[in-house]
């Protein structure tokens, strides 16, 4: 319904002289209007003394008819128009004789009166049609040609509606949308962050936010209590299908409040946005704790579409000879159901999986369970069948499963197992991509350790606030410490996450201790927050989502790109704009900028 007034105020919002509809709302009870349309020529069909075209502009198709034998001259004019050109019609509805059920204005067309061209095109590099001929390059380079198809745009509507909505939600519930600044200070943590040199100030820099982290605390400081943004946040990272270098965030934080607030109050954000633009009612949303998620799952995203849970098989395994479960921290399985008849070169596929680095397993062990109830496994020279037996019933596997077994050190082998787990639950088509199953993962440690540096680093960020009753252990096992922070998991994907914030000056100030920072060195890098908790800081905590995420879950989408109107590319360049590219040596040196030699 709303839709539908919406189209009609666009026509009643302006002197029109362009157009007096659009060309995706004329139906058959508009037919003996007449009216006058605008847009782009998408397809041109000539069938005998007849010229048909197909007239596009955002909202739809209309089709336009030409005879030549009622208006030749007319005729004419359109036979020489060519894709994309932009043109005006004045015309008449009619009802089609065959009518195209694939669009709603496929029961109409409009008979031609007068035809103006308001602007000629080039022929475009690719066909501006659902089913392009355009390659990924030259689409992105022509991004807005590739913008005018109804695919790429629909995205983009969908992003609109859904910052819209959250708008309207955090609105009610007494959010302030502020705006904090783009040019920032750089902080150590996190990833790397895009600098920006300051010509008034040479030789210093400003760095592009990372996220607004710091300056919605110093809100929660000035009373603002619920503050939100929808805001443009930069990181330089490598690039995957779900990260670019600059991603927009839903930022939220609140004032005088617990975990458990904000995750009701975000649990209902979520719900809101797939009632209003989905139509779907979400079940309340499971919580799982990280520990169980690495254990169950082997991931602090899990995608619970599916079971397949790993089952922890170490204490069947030993004393059989086999030296590499023997000598493993762990050994865990997870049970394909119905996957017993797998041939060899499906095991062996799954071997080379396993097996490819990015996932490092060293091999994988597999045991089928027949349906006449006989066991076979890869390891049939230590095992018995009564030994297989036990592993089997552990799994509650039935006859016609596969057992797939991997072993090693215990974080590693969960994340491997993981791994394998989604490989086969897109084997066996357990992740639909419109059933939508969303959770949160909640108790993250705190810390992470670098091994390599042997250093801890923030799991979340700095400012997360440990679980108050493991605050001791900081002094002891700053490893074991559990924060109060969570995540929002959609089908694996994490499409939020969150803190309660440390609001004391002196924990934060141990917090930076256990991270390795002087005293020195915290003051000058994180003083101004430090400063702050000093005048009264209110207990807060926050979350944010990545819109990116979150949008392209809706519309379903491989990649984030398909729903950002100009992405980057994989190696973070603009291809359309050429960025980033060099600057006169003229803007480096009013910089204070020196290029090394070879970079010239
Ligand atoms: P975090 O770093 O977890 O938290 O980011 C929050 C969410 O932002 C999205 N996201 C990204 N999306 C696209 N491209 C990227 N490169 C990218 N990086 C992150 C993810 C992620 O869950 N300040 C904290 C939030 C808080 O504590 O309130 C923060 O930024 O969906």
């Amino acid at each position: 319904m709303r839709s539908e007034s919406k189209k009609e105020s666009i026509n009643q919002q302006t002197v029109n002289m362009y157009r007096t509809n659009t060309c995706g709302e004329l139906r058959l009870s508009d037919v003996n209007k007449k009216v006058t349309l605008a847009g782009w020529v998408q397809k041109i069909r000539k069938m005998g003394g007849m010229t048909f075209i197909d007239l596009r502009d955002r909202y739809g198709i209309t089709q336009l008819s030409f005879n030549q034998e009622i208006n030749a001259v007319l005729c004419e004019q359109a036979n020489k128009l060519g894709r994309e050109w932009v043109i005006q019609i004045v015309g008449t509805v009619a009802e089609r004789s065959s009518k195209n059920a694939n669009i709603p204005t496929g029961d109409i067309e409009i008979i031609a009166s007068e035809l103006n061209v308001l602007n000629a095109s080039k022929t475009p590099p690719f066909t501006i049609e659902t089913d392009t001929d355009g390659g990924d390059d030259i689409r992105m380079k022509y991004r807005y040609l590739d913008l005018r198809r109804s695919v790429v745009r629909q995205n983009l509507e969908l992003r609109h509606k859904m910052a819209f909505e959250t708008r309207r939600y955090l609105d009610e519930r007494g959010f302030l949308e502020v705006e904090t600044p783009v040019l920032v200070a750089s902080t150590p943590e996190g990833a790397r962050d895009f600098i920006v040199p300051s010509r008034m100030n040479r030789g210093e820099f400003y760095a592009l936010p990372q996220s607004p982290q710091t300056l919605k605390q110093l809100l929660m400081v000035s009373g603002f209590d619920r503050y939100f943004q929808i805001v443009k946040c930069f990181r330089d990272e490598d690039l995957r299908a779900d990260r670019q270098p600059e991603f927009t965030q839903i930022d939220c934080e609140m004032s005088f409040v617990q975990q458990e607030d904000i995750l009701t109050l975000f649990e209902g954000l979520t719900r809101h946005l797939f009632k209003s633009i989905k139509g779907i009612e979400l079940p309340e949303f499971p919580r799982i704790s990280y520990a169980d998620a690495m254990k169950y799952y082997g991931s602090d995203k899990p995608d619970i579409r599916f079971e397949m849970q790993f089952i922890e098989l170490k204490d069947l395994t030993g004393g059989h000879g086999f030296g590499v479960f023997d000598s493993a921290e762990y050994v865990g399985a997870i049970c394909a159901e119905g996957c017993a008849t797998y041939t060899r070169k499906q095991l062996d596929e799954l071997t080379d999986f396993v097996k490819r680095p990015q996932i490092g397993a060293k091999g994988l062990v597999y045991v089928r369970y027949n349906a006449d109830g006989t066991l076979k496994s890869s390891v049939d020279k230590f095992y018995s069948e009564t030994d297989l037996k036990q592993w089997v019933d552990r799994c509650k596997a039935k006859p016609g499963d596969l057992l797939l077994v991997l072993s090693g050190e215990t974080e590693k082998t969960q994340k491997q197992l993981g791994e394998l787990r989604l490989e086969m639950g897109s084997r066996l088509s357990l992740r639909d991509k419109f059933n939508y199953k969303c959770l949160w993962v909640i108790d993250f440690p705190l810390l992470e350790k670098d091994e390599e540096l042997g250093r801890y680093f923030a799991k979340h960020h700095p400012f997360t606030s440990p679980k108050p009753e493991d605050i001791p252990a900081l002094d002891t096992d700053p490893g074991a410490v559990r924060a109060n922070a969570y995540d929002i998991v959609i089908n694996g994907v994490e499409v939020g996450g969150g803190s309660i914030r440390i609001h004391d000056s002196e924990l934060q100030q141990k917090m930076f201790a256990t991270l390795g920072f002087t005293p020195e060195r915290a003051q000058e890098q994180f003083g101004f927050l430090m400063n702050a908790f000093k005048y009264g800081a209110p207990p807060h905590g926050g979350i944010a989502f990545g819109l990116d995420r979150l949008v392209s879950l809706f519309a379903g989408l491989d990649s984030i790109r398909d729903c950002i109107a100009f992405p980057k590319n994989n190696a973070g360049r603009d291809v359309m704009l050429d960025a980033p590219s060099r600057v006169d040596q003229e803007q480096l040196d009013e910089l204070g900028i020196a290029l090394a030699k070879k970079e010239q």
